[in-house]
């Protein structure tokens, strides 16, 4: 199991995080992932939620999101995000690795500024190759890393390949095994 930040770095990291949304919006990051209207989507290490609502409101009601995440701060504030807005097409997964998703059954996985926190990154990229649906997309960002490194920690294992860049993120599509 890898380890959690503290409750107090997760809270400094949830308000540090308000004023990042405020200046650059979640949604227009989102568009750049391509989500869709029935979408099913993990948000992989969704932290204090950023993403859940407009994703939740451009997936749909015929929509899913997985937000998961190994901190229970997270999972507690998603949680209370979902009741407040009445987003009935959330759900939460308190993993650090493991999503329990069935095989091929999501559309797009979302990993944010996770990545490098990852104590093995091959072994989560190997349950997101799982889950995802032939054709699905991996759209990744990490401002830890550069673009060589994300290149090639993505590609290299030989799961994905490089599809497209947006402004602020790589969506990469599963390689069928
Ligand atoms: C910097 S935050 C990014 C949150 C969100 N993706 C965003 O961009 O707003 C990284 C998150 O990844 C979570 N995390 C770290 N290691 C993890 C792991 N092995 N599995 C799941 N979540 C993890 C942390 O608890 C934290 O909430």
């Amino acid at each position: 199991m890898d380890e959690t930040m503290s409750d107090f770095h997760f809270k400094l990291m949830s308000f540090g995080f308000k004023f990042r949304d405020f200046f650059k919006p979640r949604k227009n990051i989102l568009e750049q992932a391509g989500i869709k209207p029935g979408f099913h989507v993990l948000d992989y290490g969704c932290g204090p939620g950023s993403y859940l609502t407009a994703a939740a409101e451009l997936v749909g009601k015929s929509g899913k999101i997985y937000a998961l995440d190994i901190h229970p701060l997270a999972i507690q504030k998603v949680n209370t995000i979902a009741a407040k807005k009445r987003l009935s097409n959330v759900v939460t997964i308190n993993s650090d690795c493991k999503t329990w998703l069935p095989d091929n059954s999501i559309d797009l996985v979302l990993l944010y500024d996770t990545f490098h926190s990852l104590s093995d990154p091959n072994r989560v990229l190997e349950e997101l190759h799982r889950i995802l649906k032939t054709g699905g997309i991996l759209s990744f960002s990490d401002h830890h890393m550069n673009e060589n490194e994300i290149l090639h920690a993505v590609i290299n294992g030989g799961l994905f390949k490089f599809f497209e860049e947006g402004k602020e993120i790589y969506n990469f599509i599963k390689e069928d095994q």
